[in-house]
């Protein structure tokens, strides 16, 4: 049977949606492969949130558009944002592009895939012509209503997701179910919305069933994901059933939050699905959410979090600005006031709850006066990281059409340094309030030693010789016939500024902070990943908390 090869650039979004699509092909008998020379079938699932990752996406698709040109037969796909909100433009610029498919068409994949191959082996008798290649690239994303409810087959594609080692990442034991799909938020500077789509919840039962088999895979820690989970929100008996089960429902507008939760059992809030799987899946030992909006976030979730032990206390809750004109001209729907509270009301209701976000600067308009609230905030704030971008101006988007990108690229690459520094600061402060205390650690890699010219910089108390971890040069364990590449969230924060001469198991807190452990050798490193251990936070730097040493014994 064919060969594929299956490149992921973004979010962890794309990445399930790279293993839905994996599952889906294996079944129908394709092989992944990791080399893209050896694949009759190369794909590349983009991202388009930012351009740097638009760029990326474009030069592996040139390599691959060359060899075609060259003589090979290859059938080059693209899938992913890119392809829906690209398409013409992609493939006037890479004709060698065999086929497009959006995020929201996923499900017709296979299908567009098989026509491919066989217009290939007719020896290209019948190509098909630009307009019909990109016919092919989407107009399902903003369905209407009743076609969504009808028509889901995107639920049926998570449905017919694979249980299997790949879905549980192998050794690291950790999964990703989503609950929702697509946005309704039209936030100015963001692409999401147009190329994911309106926002759907899927059904609660088909979401902790999900949950239920990837822990009987072996799953120990399961991600829920959403472009802002705490909008989730099921209407039961409202759904248009499809082939007898429920179906995904779209979200309803924002007023629906403004009341009290409702009582009713005839509605499954975020709070209710949390606890719900909580409590009917109790083999995960850590159940986390991304991401979360700061706006509409009631005391039932946090109480959730208070209360369920393997509910993670961690928000990833992104500000995006702290001053208030920005966060106008970005949409957001909130003031800083409203987002200080929030996270207030949230550090005093659950104790050791962990808070990350996202912010851009240089947005247009963008005065040094603007970032200063912005930098005062994560000053402010006990954030213990922010993903920093600098805008840019996304086709499709209404910042693009409406704001000229007034703020220069040196400005935006000094706000974000500065601002980097900062985060820098209270990371330290926020890590070093952990030193001494004991923190159940979930494993997830390890890192092989590195010739140190370096080292200790990073330790507020040293212990051994050692540095920290950048998020960017922790090993990624990848699937087979797949490759990972550029996770939006994984941006260079901080520079990683020397190595270690140990082998060192990484992994997280309930919080979501970085730990490492030094490792006697490789095997006592390895035998960590996808376990949860009782660890000692001994020291701390802004990138990591260090823990107690490891050998094989221990
Ligand atoms: N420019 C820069 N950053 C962006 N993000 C989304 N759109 C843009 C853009 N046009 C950032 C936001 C979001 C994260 C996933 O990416 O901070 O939370
Ligand atoms: Fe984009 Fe805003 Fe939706 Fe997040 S909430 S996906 S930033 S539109």
């Amino acid at each position: 049977m064919h060969s594929v090869f299956l490149e992921t650039f973004g979010c962890q979004m794309n990445e399930l949606d790279s293993e839905l699509v994996r599952g889906q092909l294996s079944t129908l008998g394709y092989r992944f492969v990791n080399d893209p020379a050896e694949a009759r079938v190369v794909l590349f699932n983009t991202c388009s949130v930012r351009e740097q990752a638009e760029q990326k996406a474009y030069s592996r698709i040139g390599i691959v558009g060359k060899r075609k040109a060259a003589g090979e037969t290859i059938v080059l796909g693209v899938i992913g944002c890119m392809a829906e909100r690209d398409g013409v433009d992609l493939l006037r610029r890479h004709p060698q592009v065999d086929l497009m498919c959006g995020p929201a068409e996923l499900d017709r994949l296979p299908q567009l895939i098989d026509n491919a191959l066989r217009t290939q082996s007719a020896e290209d008798a019948m190509v098909l012509s630009r307009e019909e290649r990109t016919a092919l690239a989407g107009n399902r994303s903003r369905r209407s209503s009743t076609l969504a409810a009808a028509e889901d087959n995107l639920e049926t594609l998570d449905l017919s997701r694979a249980f299997d080692e790949e879905s549980i990442g192998g050794l690291r034991r950790s999964a990703q179910v989503r609950i929702t799909r697509g946005c309704n938020k039209f936030c100015t500077y963001c692409v999401v919305p147009a190329t994911r789509g309106a926002e759907i919840h899927r059904p609660p039962d088909h979401i902790v069933e999900e949950c239920r088999r990837l822990a009987e895979a072996g799953a120990l820690e399961v991600t829920l994901l959403g472009q802002t989970v705490n909008h989730y929100r099921y209407e039961h008996g409202l759904a248009v059933t499809v082939d007898g089960r429920q179906a995904a429902q779209v979200g309803p507008g924002l007023t629906a939050f403004r009341s009290a939760p409702p009582a009713s059992s005839r509605v499954t809030t975020f709070a209710q699905l949390l606890r719900r799987i909580h409590d009917e899946v109790p083999q995960i030992l850590r159940l986390r959410f991304v991401t979360s909006y700061p706006r509409d976030f009631g005391d039932d979730v946090l109480a959730v979090m208070r209360d369920c032990p393997r509910v993670c206390k961690y928000l990833h809750i992104p500000a995006q600005s702290g001053s208030d004109r920005i966060l106008k001209l970005m949409n957001r729907g909130y003031s800083r006031g409203e987002y200080v509270d929030f996270v207030q009301r949230a550090l005093a209701l659950v104790p050791d709850v962990c808070i990350a976000g996202d912010i851009i600067v240089g947005f247009p308009t963008e005065t040094d006066d603007d970032f200063e609230q912005t930098c005062s905030l994560v000053r402010e704030l006990p954030f213990k990281n922010n993903f920093i971008f600098k805008y840019s101006p996304r086709p499709g988007t209404v910042a693009i059409d409406r704001f000229a990108d007034d703020v220069p690229d040196a400005v935006k690459r000094l706000r974000n340094n500065t601002l980097l520094a900062i985060q820098s600061e209270t990371s330290r402060r926020v890590h070093a309030a952990w030193i001494g205390r004991t923190v159940d650690v979930f494993f997830s890699d390890v890192r092989a030693p590195r010739i140190s010219h370096n080292q200790s910089k990073d330790e507020t108390t040293h212990t051994s010789a050692g540095t920290h971890a950048s998020l960017m040069e922790l090993p990624q364990f990848s699937a087979a016939g797949s490759v990972r590449v550029d996770p939006v969230r994984t941006e260079p924060n901080q520079p990683d500024d020397s190595g270690s001469t140990c082998w060192q198991a990484v992994g997280r807190t309930s919080g979501d902070l970085i730990c490492s452990a030094f490792a006697s050798d490789e095997s006592a490193a390895k035998k960590l990943v996808g376990t949860l251990k009782k660890m000692q936070i001994i020291s701390s730097g802004p990138l990591l908390l260090r823990l107690s040493a490891v050998s094989e014994e221990s």
